[in-house]
């Protein structure tokens, strides 16, 4: 079969390659699927880059892609809730497992079926930042009436982290770039604060929660926004001491860490403030549970570009300008 691979550590545009490999074997548990949409996250070109190195170094050739939609090929002994010919999405575990290919194995405690409004490219939109978002909120405590920022409303995460929070009853401040703000005041946001002629200090203010997607001084200034016992949740900030130990790090990258907390820490206590640093992990009963959002007409996917296969290199090269207004879709089979 036909596979994207990462050939080594550096740049998107010299590190990857279209090979033809085996179609990979499925055990008990385990679907293979047929791969009709997938879509790029940051994540696959920070993987590139060797951002994750500290997490798990990879073995080249090695696979790309974790969003996927498409269709039940072959199914392992012990699956009973999925059949050949089912139409399903998923957000694939481990390090970068392969979903820009024409098949996939999934282990069926991940995969859930397709929402049933949406294309496959709407479906493959959704998993990583969905599971993300769910997972930020939930570690918030998110409930009806709360005030939340959302930084880059206009982003992969921001799209869908503003449909959720409105679906929970939230008022929702976002921040974007003027020519976005139009669209972006069309996905529900209460007050889209254009950063180009705005500051968001002095809009979003006495918040219960700061959804931190851009980190650097952002994660810093997200302790400004909130009322005290406010919540900073970061996807990209500075890692909190539990993560950083529950993902095994080694201690020199722990005691830099312990270094750039110094200053958290002080905001932190300065606004007897929640702070934590989420790395998502893919779970079924969210996977399902965006399914379920998307049928009732909560969320609905933002696609800014569709590739075919054949361009997944120049996909990766856009996701990675940062510009993104939404999602980009690799469609795998047309
Ligand atoms: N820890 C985790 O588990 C996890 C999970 C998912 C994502 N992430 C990380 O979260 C980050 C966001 O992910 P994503 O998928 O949303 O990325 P993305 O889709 O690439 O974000 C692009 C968007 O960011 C906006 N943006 C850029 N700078 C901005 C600024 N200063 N203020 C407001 N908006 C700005 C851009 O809008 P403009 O063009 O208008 O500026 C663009 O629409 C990435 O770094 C990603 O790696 C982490």
């Amino acid at each position: 079969m036909k596979a994207l691979l990462i050939t080594g550590y550096g740049d998107v545009k010299d590190n990857l390659k279209f090979s033809q490999i085996d179609k990979p074997k499925i055990k008990e548990n385990q679907v293979l699927v047929e791969v009709y949409a997938a879509s790029t996250n940051p994540v696959d070109y920070k993987i590139i880059k060797g951002e994750l190195k500290p997490i798990k170094k990879l073995d080249f050739p090695a696979r790309i892609g974790y969003d996927v939609a498409g269709v039940v090929v072959e199914k392992g002994a012990n699956v009973k809730d999925f059949n050949v010919g089912d139409e399903i999405f998923s957000r694939v575990s481990g390090m970068s497992p392969g979903t820009f290919a024409e098949f996939v194995a999934i282990d069926s405690e991940l995969v859930c079926p397709k929402p049933k409004q949406l294309s496959l490219s709407g479906a493959a939109s959704l998993p990583l930042v969905g599971v993300t978002t769910i997972q930020v909120f939930n570690e918030a405590h998110l409930k009806k009436g709360d005030k939340v920022l959302i930084h880059a409303g206009s982003g992969g995460i921001g799209t869908f982290a503003i449909q959720y929070a409105k679906s929970k009853g939230a008022y929702v401040y976002t921040t974007t770039s003027t020519k976005n703000v139009d669209w972006v005041k069309e996905l529900g946001a209460d007050r889209v604060i254009d950063y180009k002629k705005e500051n968001y200090l002095d809009i979003a203010k006495e918040v219960d929660v700061v959804y931190d997607t851009l980190g650097d001084d952002y994660t810093y200034d997200a302790f400004k926004a909130i009322k005290k016992g406010g919540k900073v949740i970061t996807l990209v900030g500075v890692m909190d001491k539990e993560s950083a130990k529950e993902l095994g790090l080694n201690w020199f990258y722990r005691f830099i860490l312990s270094l750039k907390r110094i200053k958290i820490n002080k905001e932190i206590k300065r606004k007897s403030a929640h702070y934590k640093f989420i790395l998502m992990e893919p779970n079924k009963e969210q996977i399902c549970e965006i399914k379920k959002l998307a049928d009732d007409g909560f969320i609905k996917p933002v696609i800014d570009r569709e590739y075919p296969f054949s361009e997944a290199i120049e996909a990766l090269q856009y996701q990675k300008t940062g510009r993104a207004k939404g999602k980009i879709i690799i469609k795998v089979k047309e």
